[in-house]
């Protein structure tokens, strides 16, 4: 549970959400002792419920940890559809291969392994919607990549903007609150606000999530 929704609301919607399968539910179930960052249920019904809302055929996603939220996103995906997911840890990649190939999901997902932010350099575009969820000192640095490989009208969609409330003044007042990546994702967002080629809306919803449409 995060500190920006309360428990209890944040169990109402866990109730209300049906939109899970197997191999989710045991993928969280395995993360609840392992804690890896993934997404929650309610992010993932989100990506699934905008990437079909836009009809993306191609996606893009940047951490792809062991395939949670890709999985989340590939559900999304016409036979004959894409999702790139990038992840830096091999072992962790391997995994999502494997959770991919458990949800039916193989035949749509490349995972490419290695550093995002020189495996950007070589993917083409256009994107229908990009997934921002990898290192958040990179967040920034990768900005104006991901929207060039945007289309027109597509979704840049992006986690942890809130950061547990820590880019909030005076909403947290944990000692090491003031660290690299609560300024990296504070700059993030000023960043996307000011953004010329980009409408944005953050859900306060979990940990926090922006949702930009790229508008020229
Ligand atoms: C927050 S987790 C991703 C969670 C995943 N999106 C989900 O919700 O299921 C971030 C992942 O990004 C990976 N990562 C960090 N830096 C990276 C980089 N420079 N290039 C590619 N992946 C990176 C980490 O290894 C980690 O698995």
């Amino acid at each position: 549970m995060g500190v920006i929704v309360p428990d209890a609301v944040e169990h109402y919607l866990a109730e209300l959400n049906t939109a899970g399968n197997p191999v989710l539910d045991a993928i969280a179930a395995g993360n609840v002792t392992r804690g890896l960052p993934l997404v929650d249920a309610e992010v993932g019904a989100l990506l699934r419920v905008l990437a079909t809302a836009i009809g993306a055929t191609r996606i893009l996603e940047i951490g792809t940890a062991i395939g949670y939220s890709g999985i989340w996103l590939a559900r999304a995906l016409p036979v004959g559809g894409m999702l790139v997911t990038m992840e830096f840890d091999e072992e962790r990649a391997r995994e999502a291969r494997e959770n991919f190939a458990r949800a039916g999901l193989a035949d749509r997902v490349s995972v490419v392994v290695g550093d995002a932010q020189l495996k950007i350099a070589k993917v083409s575009g256009p994107f229908d919607l990009i997934f921002q969820d990898g290192d958040k000192t990179l967040y920034t640095p990768l900005l104006d990549r991901l929207v060039a490989l945007l289309r027109p009208g597509g979704l840049l969609i992006t986690d942890n903007v809130l950061w547990d409330g820590k880019v909030v003044p005076g909403f947290s007042t944990g000692a090491h609150d003031d660290n690299v990546d609560t300024r990296a994702i504070a700059e993030y967002n000023r960043r996307v606000a000011a953004h010329p080629h980009l409408l944005t809306s953050t859900i306060p919803l979990r940990d926090g999530v922006s949702i930009s449409v790229k508008t020229s």
